[in-house]
């Protein structure tokens, strides 16, 4: 059975993020919305900050998964630092934050020039260098700009985790990372330039991973090469863990994240014990874990319309607002935001607007019949939803909101068409 998300909950038969009625923010703001429960955010972190009090750590929010200024804002009020992957990831954190700066880790393969030049400058707390090529570029750079940087390699552990093919990274065929057998080499080269200074190791085996075990099997390498960097001399101050915790998208296990964060910590932490004195202080990249539950997209009914034996119904949300499902065929709950009817539910595939068959938003989801102008809501879509939104068919992107007890702040008003044609020219 679907367990709802704790921020979503019906009250008197209507759908309330805490305490406020969706249909009253769709009113308000507009159809497709997305909604954040800004207690669920505080919630989650927290979470996974305990399950890891045992050992100094600090949480790297990864700002691709969800990167609205607020949200970032509220983490880093909560004392997270960032994972970033890009120059702009870079300028939203300091936008949200001045002070979380130093607490960035910059991971990514295709670091350019002018990016690292950025980062070098701003002083964040470490580059997780992915190649021989990246390594030769920052020192150049940072001898350049007269600006020292710690990094860690970030290594492929060659740990097969289950998950959807697109978003597994640590395995050997993989575009990330080095191979372990080839950063002792490449941290003792890199500890000859005048401005670097190898503190750390990374990695990151992938996304939506609800096994624990591979996390720990990675660290256990990690471990076994912080020991021999040990031995060659360099200081391991960091291991950085990555993210990649998956969630339940039918939110069955949602109910006990606690007892989930305690096992992905268990299996991070136990590897750790065999460095003894080193202690390196243990980064994580957590996205999705914190944010996916947090949000849901709010869509209002177009049509209902029977194909032959498919029933459709077309709703205003559109794989430009949510691509998971058209990208990795993920399932995503959905449920009428108002529980007025009380018709059996039928299945429906609910689709978006887009000219594209592969533009659905639930395949065979249970749903009773649905009349033009009701709402429906799609949950857990608060990782990797608005951040990959687009504006395919020229559609405008939805606006976003952050719900907090009873107060709603509109945090990203409705794209306008003026903002999608200011970039472009009618020439010729
Ligand atoms: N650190 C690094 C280096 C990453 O590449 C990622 C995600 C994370 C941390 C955060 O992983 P998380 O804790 O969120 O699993 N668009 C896909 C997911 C792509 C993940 C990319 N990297 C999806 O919607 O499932």
């Amino acid at each position: 059975m679907f367990i709802r998300p704790p921020g979503f909950e019906y009250e008197k038969q209507e759908l309330h993020c805490e305490r406020v009625p969706l249909s009253k923010l769709a009113d308000k703001f507009g159809t497709p919305l997305y909604v954040y429960s800004a207690a669920t955010i505080r919630e989650r972190y927290s979470i996974l900050d305990r399950a890891f009090r045992a050992v100094p750590h600090t949480i790297c929010y990864s700002v691709k998964a969800n990167s609205n200024l607020s949200i970032l804002r509220l983490l880093a009020g909560l004392g997270a630092g960032f994972d970033i992957v890009s120059g702009g990831e870079l300028e939203r954190v300091r936008v949200a934050s001045k002070k979380a700066v130093k607490k960035v880790v910059f991971s990514g393969v295709g670091k350019t020039a002018e990016e690292l030049r950025l980062t070098l400058r701003s002083g964040i707390l470490l580059f997780n260098v992915e190649s021989e090529g990246e390594l030769e570029l920052l020192s150049e750079c940072a001898l350049k700009l007269r600006k020292n940087a710690r990094i860690a390699l970030r290594v492929n552990p060659d740990v097969p985790a289950e998950t959807h093919p697109y978003i597994s990274t640590g395995l050997r065929e993989h575009k990330f990372g080095v191979p372990i057998s080839a950063a002792r080499e490449l941290c003792r080269r890199a500890a000859g330039r005048k401005y670097l200074t190898v503190a750390g190791v990374s990695l990151h085996i992938g996304s939506q991973i609800t096994d624990v075990s591979p996390f720990g099997i990675a660290i256990e390498r990690a471990v076994d090469l912080i020991q021999q960097l040990a031995s060659d001399g360099h200081q391991i101050r960091f291991i950085d863990a990555g993210g990649g915790l998956g969630v339940s998208y039918n939110s069955a296990e949602q109910a006990d994240f606690a007892g989930v964060a305690r096992k992905y910590a268990e299996a991070i932490i136990r590897p750790l014990l065999r460095l003894k004195k080193l202690k390196p202080h243990l980064l994580l990249e957590p996205g999705r874990s914190i944010i996916a539950p947090a949000g849901a997209v709010v869509t209002r009914v177009l049509y209902e319309k029977q194909n032959g034996n498919k029933r459709f119904v077309v709703a205003d949300a559109a794989m430009n607002d949510l691509i998971r499902p058209a990208l990795y065929g993920a399932k995503h709950e959905i449920t009428p935001v108002s529980l007025t009817r009380t018709d059996r539910d039928l299945l429906a595939d609910v689709v978006g607007p887009i000219c594209e068959s592969g533009d659905f938003l639930a395949r065979d989801a249970a749903l009773s019949p649905a009349t033009p102008g009701e709402l429906l809501c799609i949950y857990d879509a608060g990782a990797y939803g608005m951040s990959l939104a687009s504006n395919y068919n020229s559609r405008l992107r939805a606006a976003e909101v952050l719900v907090d007890g009873a107060r709603t702040r509109l945090v990203r008003r409705r794209e306008t068409m003026k903002d999608i044609l200011q970039t472009e020219m009618a020439c010729l």
